[in-house]
């Protein structure tokens, strides 16, 4: 995924800890339509599932069910006002898979999908998703820009 050459003006946060990158999913919960796609890239710990554990929040689905898929490739929670797919793109080993998992299910449902390594993915079945970018500017802080 390039963002390099997006002409569209990033909203860019700084946190200073993992609990104001929570604090900053749920808020990103109340501004997603149902339908709604996150496509997330950054590197390991850059605090991806540190989001969607607040997005998990925001959309009223207890936090602590919330984990890396790491050896699914993706995990539903439909516990909240809207259900929430999370999907981990880690381990794709191809795109085949995608289809296998029913990844275009999800986006066209009213769930909120949500792709850590979103980079892995073919970006033609992402169009319709926002793109997150997590950077690690010191232990503690993440720069994160939502395009
Ligand atoms: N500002 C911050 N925001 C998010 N996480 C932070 C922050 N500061 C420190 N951390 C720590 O960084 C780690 C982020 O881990 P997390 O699992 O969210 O990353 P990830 O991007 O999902 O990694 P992976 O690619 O391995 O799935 C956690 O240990 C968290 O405590
Ligand atoms: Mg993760």
């Amino acid at each position: 995924m390039n963002f390099e050459g997006d002409e569209l003006k990033p909203k860019v946060f700084i946190t200073k800890g993992p609990e104001e990158t929570v604090a900053l999913g749920e808020r990103l919960a109340w501004e997603l339509r149902p339908g709604a796609c996150l496509a997330l890239v950054g590197e390991l710990g850059a605090g991806k599932t540190t989001l969607i554990k607040g997005l998990a929040r925001g959309l009223g689905i207890p936090e602590e069910e919330v984990l890396s898929p790491s050896f699914v490739l993706v995990r539903e929670y439909r516990r909240g006002r809207l259900p929430l797919f999370h999907v981990d793109a880690y381990r794709l080993t191809k795109p085949e898979e995608l289809g296998e998992i029913g990844l275009e299910e999800y986006l066209l449902s009213d769930g909120i999908t949500v792709i850590e390594w979103a980079d892995r993915v073919p970006q033609a079945i992402l169009p319709s998703c926002l793109k997150v970018k997590l950077e690690i500017l010191s232990e503690n802080e993440r720069r994160i820009s939502i395009f």
